[in-house]
C-alpha cells in the first residue's frame, strides 16, 4: 500500500491503528502488526503521570524493535506539563506524538483535557506551539468534528493546528456528544481535508475493507485510522489492503486461525505479565475474538476463570470441535 509522510516520518501504509485506552498494550500491537498493521500507538498517557513518574503509566511506553514505527498519545491541559511529558516520550525512542483533543470521558473533560480542548482554541494553540517548537519527532493532533450539532468547529481547529506547525491531523468523524456512536460525518472530514496542506487521517466507523474504501472516497483523506474494527480482528489490516488493491475482501479467518491468534495473544500477555494477570487482561479479548461464535456464552465464564494457557486452549478447542 502506498506511503504516508508525516513530517520526517515515512509510513509504508495509509492504514494506522488508533490509540485505544486499556487496549493498545504491547501484545495487542504485536498481534495487529503480525497481520499487516504498520503503525500503532501506545495507550494514551496523561502528561501529569509522566511529570510525577508514575511507574504504572510510564510502562505503557514499553516497546520492542518489531513494534516500530510507534506513536504515543499525550493527554493534558497545562502546556508546560505537556512539554515535559512529550520530551520524556521522545527520549524513549517513540517516533511520533499525538495530542489528544478527542477523548469524551467524563474524568478527562473535568480536567479540561481531551475533547474539551476543542472548546479552548487559545489553550490548544499554546500546547501545540510549545510542542512543535521543542520536539524533534512529528507532532499530530486528534480532534473530533466538534462539540455538538451546534458547534462543529473542526475546520477552525484544524487550521489553527496547522498554523501551529503540526505534521498531520487525525479527525474522528463524530462530535463530542456522540461519544463513539452514531453516524460519521464524511462531509466535515472532506472539508477539513480540502482546507489543509498537511496530511489528514480519517477515523470512525471503519469495520471492514468496504468501509475503508468509502472513507477514502468520500473524504479524499490521506490515511485512515482503525479503532474498534481491530478488536479481536487483527485481520482487518489484511482485509483492507486486499480490498483497496483488488476490490475483494480477504477470506475471513477460519476457526483455526481465530484459535491460534487468541492463544498467541494470550501467550504474549502471560509472557509479559505472568499467567494470572495475563488471563485477567485477556478477558475482554476472549469476548472480542469469540464474538458471533456459537457456544461462546457457556465457555467465556470458564475462560475467565482458567488457571493456565493450556486450560484456555483446551476450552477453546471444545468450541471448535
Ligand atoms: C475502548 C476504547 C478506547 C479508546 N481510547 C482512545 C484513546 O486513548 N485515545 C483516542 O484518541 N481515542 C480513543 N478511542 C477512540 C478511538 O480511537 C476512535 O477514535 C473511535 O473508537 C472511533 O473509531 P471507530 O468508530 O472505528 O471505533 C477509544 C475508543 C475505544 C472504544
Amino acid at each position: 500500500m502506498s506511503e504516508l509522510k508525516i513530517g520526517k516520518l515515512i509510513l509504508n501504509s495509509r492504514v494506522l491503528l488508533s490509540p485505544l485506552a486499556g487496549i493498545s498494550d504491547l501484545p495487542f500491537r504485536i498481534i495487529n502488526r503480525q497481520f499487516g498493521c504498520r503503525f500503532a500507538f501506545t495507550e494514551m498517557i496523561d502528561a501529569s503521570s509522566i511529570k510525577y513518574r508514575k511507574r504504572k503509566k510510564i510502562c505503557r511506553l514499553e516497546t520492542i524493535p518489531e513494534d516500530k514505527p510507534l506513536g504515543s498519545q499525550l493527554l493534558g491541559w497545562d502546556s508546560k506539563t505537556m512539554l515535559e511529558g512529550a520530551l520524556f516520550i521522545q527520549s524513549q525512542g517513540i517516533d511520533l506524538i499525538d495530542v489528544n483533543a478527542s477523548c469524551p470521558a467524563k474524568k478527562v473533560i473535568k480536567k479540561k483535557a481531551g475533547a474539551f480542548l476543542m472548546r479552548e482554541p487559545e489553550k490548544l494553540k499554546e500546547i501545540l506551539k510549545i510542542l512543535t517548537k521543542n520536539l524533534e519527532i512529528p507532532v499530530t493532533l486528534k480532534i473530533r468534528i466538534g462539540w455538538d450539532d451546534n458547534n462543529l468547529n473542526a475546520v477552525e481547529i484544524a487550521l489553527l493546528a496547522q498554523d501551529c506547525g503540526i505534521d498531520a491531523l487525525v479527525i474522528h468523524g463524530r462530535h463530542y456528544r456522540q461519544g463513539h456512536q452514531g453516524p460519521v460525518n464524511y462531509a466535515i472530514i472532506k472539508e477539513v481535508k480540502k482546507r489543509l496542506n498537511i496530511p489528514v487521517i480519517a477515523n470512525g466507523g471503519i469495520w471492514c475493507g468496504r468501509d475503508a474504501l468509502l472513507m477514502f472516497e468520500q473524504t479524499g483523506c490521506d490515511g485512515i485510522m482503525i479503532a474498534r474494527g481491530a478488536l479481536g480482528n487483527p485481520w482487518i489490516f489484511k482485509e483492507i489492503e486486499s480490498f483497496l488493491k483488488k476490490g475483494t475482501s480477504f477470506v475471513r479467518p477460519d476457526f483455526n486461525m481465530i484459535r491460534d491468534t487468541l492463544v498467541k495473544h494470550l501467550h504474549l500477555l502471560t509472557n509479559k505479565d505472568g499467567v494470572r494477570l495475563g488471563i485477567v487482561k485477556m478477558r475482554k479479548f476472549f469476548r472480542y475474538y469469540l464474538k458471533n461464535i456459537p457456544g461462546r456464552k457457556k465457555i467465556i465464564p470458564l475462560l475467565d476463570k482458567a488457571k493456565s494457557e493450556e486450560e484456555v486452549a483446551e476450552l477453546i478447542d471444545t468450541l471448535f470441535d
